[in-house]
């Protein structure tokens, strides 16, 4: 499974990168103004700077809801650089301005899944990746597991080669369960990549080895 991580804060792709685990970073707007990335001008170069420090898929989300508009951003965001992937809301426009993507060789992301029938229709119109949210249909007391099960289900039966992104990752169990369940790629936050180092035993284990090491070697 890839792992990216979903931000736009360049230390936290730093740290990320770091590691050595990292396959690439998803952004969406909501992120880009928690870092105060604000305007035409900034917004790219940080899309930019960021495929600078990763070398892989970088999406960059398209503001405008029409296809014409999505059409026009998203090939100016493609241009950036070879790793940019168009990030393209689930809506009427998005699916046609997929499917003009896919058609001009850009890849694209399509977001803000909540539906194994949206799913589909984002894999019809060749979408790379979709983008399913695990937290924010956890938060509304859906089962967003079976979501991505339902959707490997269906690329499977037809093979599709659109990449499940599972994305709206709160904690470590969702990113081990959507392992398990075949997603092709987790997004997460830094904090839950982290937390799967975690495990007190690992922790006592190693207390205990150096303790001994120390006591033979004074
Ligand atoms: C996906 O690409 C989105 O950026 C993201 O995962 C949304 O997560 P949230 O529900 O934590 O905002």
């Amino acid at each position: 499974m890839k792992f990216f991580i979903d931000t736009a804060n360049i230390h936290e792709i730093k740290e990320a990168h770091e590691l050595g685990i990292l396959d690439g970073v998803t952004t969406n707007p909501s992120l880009m103004a928690k870092e105060n990335i604000t305007g035409y001008d900034a917004i790219r170069q940080h899309y930019i700077d960021i495929c600078n420090i990763v070398d892989g898929d970088v999406s960059a989300e398209v503001i405008a809801t029409d296809f014409a508009g999505m059409v026009k951003e998203g090939e100016e965001l493609a241009s950036l650089h070879q790793n940019i992937v168009v990030k393209v809301p689930m809506i009427k426009d998005g699916v046609k301005a997929i499917r003009y993507f896919t058609d001009h060789g850009i890849r694209t992301n399509c977001t803000l899944i909540f539906s194994p029938g949206q799913a589909l229709l984002a894999a019809k119109a060749g979408a790379t990746y979709v983008s399913p949210f695990l937290g924010r249909l956890d938060d509304i007391s859906s089962d967003s597991l079976r979501l991505i099960d339902d959707i490997r289900i269906i690329y499977d039966n037809y093979g599709y080669d659109t990449q499940i992104l599972a994305a709206s990752i709160r904690h470590p169990m969702h990113i081990i369960e959507c392992a398990k369940l075949g997603a092709d790629v987790a997004t997460c936050p830094l904090k839950p990549i982290l937390q799967l180092l975690d495990h007190p035993l690992t922790d006592n284990g190693l207390e205990k080895f150096l303790a001994d090491y120390a006591k033979g070697n004074k």
